[in-house]
């Protein structure tokens, strides 16, 4: 529940009223006996006249309007303050013969009518039941507001305890092999400079690189004989190799609702344009724009780091190759934005 500091405004005796009437001496004695209640009011002898008031002194809690007046009438005023001020309560004064037209304005969305003459305990029960009843509207709209950010806040901060956890499930898993140390982390650092070259910011930015750090999640699933077998890969042993990145997405299906670029990456960053990649064979632009820029950083890490089935290339071998590849296996916009953010390639963190 909220504190209590923080509690909505709950009408007081001192709030303003607003009294509508084109007869002075009905607006006096109203005057009267709200004032005796605390009230501090106002007056107006037309609706257009107490649009006027309403719009120098804001909102009102209460207003209580007649029927027939000048100008704007009761029910044009009605009209107007339930649009302009939803908050505001108003109480109709109706003659004998115009309880039809009372009934009409309780359908307008009028809190309550009074019956002239008024007398003073009638008004006072009116006003305090009136009263009463927006105070709980409101304050029913402020805890259901409250409510929903407070359980906002408790799915971010689950959210960020999961991620936590996988970022860390990662790191671990990277740190015991000497050929992935770093990658996940670089992977991530190549695809945030070609993602900005490309002209993206803000979430999308963070994205690509919680993305590029958590690509390779799903290899935690995948035997550490065939991930580190320094000879070719058999059919099967290439088939348990593929499944990793689905079995990523699954790992991170709590990520789907604030995060799914991050979930596009993990699926989709061995695609190839060709659509000869896997686990889709996703081709051209179907491969989501974020999976092209975390292949290209992938394969640059991969080719400048040593493997168990070969040696490292040096930096400019690497974006040679990627060039070569551009337009079959990666995408050639992404391939030259990565090359713009990092134009010296001897210079990359690279086997850090
Ligand atoms: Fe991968």
């Amino acid at each position: 529940m909220p504190d209590s500091q923080d509690a909505p405004p709950v009408v007081a005796g001192c709030a303003n009223c607003l009294i509508v009437d084109d007869e002075p001496s009905v607006r006096r004695s109203l005057v009267r006996m709200l004032q005796t209640q605390g009230f501090h009011c106002f007056e107006a002898g037309s609706g257009s006249e107490a649009l006027g008031v309403l719009d120098r002194i804001g909102e009102a809690p209460l207003v209580i309007s007649d029927m027939r007046m000048p100008e704007l009438d009761g029910i044009g005023l009605l009209e107007a303050v339930r649009q302009r001020y939803p908050d505001t309560s108003v109480i109709m004064l109706t003659g004998m013969g115009e309880t039809t037209t009372a009934v009409d304005c309780l359908h307008m969305g009028a809190a309550d009518f009074l019956l002239k003459p008024i007398s003073v305990s009638e008004l006072q029960a009116r006003v305090s039941r009136v009263l009463e009843k927006r105070a709980l509207v409101l304050q029913n709209r402020y805890y259901q507001q409250n409510l929903e950010r407070q359980v906002h806040e408790q799915a971010q901060r689950i959210q960020e305890l999961f991620l936590q956890g996988v970022q860390m499930l990662a790191r671990a898993l990277e740190a015991k092999d000497a050929y992935t140390r770093g990658h996940s982390i670089r992977v991530s650092q190549y695809a945030v400079g070609t993602a900005r070259q490309l002209g993206f910011q803000g979430a999308r930015l963070d994205g690509i690189r919680l993305g590029g750090e958590l690509h390779d999640i799903g290899k935690i699933g995948t035997r550490e004989a065939v991930l580190h077998k320094p000879g070719t890969l058999t059919a099967d042993e290439f088939r348990q190799i593929s499944e990793h990145p689905a079995l990523g997405e699954q790992m991170l299906s709590p990520l789907a609702q604030e995060s799914p670029d991050v979930l596009r990456i993990v699926r989709s960053h061995h695609e190839r344009l060709d659509g000869g990649g896997f686990p889709d064979g996703l081709c051209g632009e179907n491969i989501p724009i974020e999976a092209r820029i975390v292949a290209v950083a992938d394969a640059f890490d991969a080719m400048t780091t040593e493997r168990p089935y070969r040696a490292s290339r040096a930096p400019e071998d690497a974006v040679n190759e990627l060039r070569r590849v551009a337009g079959t296996q990666l995408d050639p916009a992404a391939v030259e934005a990565f090359v713009d953010a990092f134009p010296d390639p001897a210079e990359l963190p690279v086997s850090a």
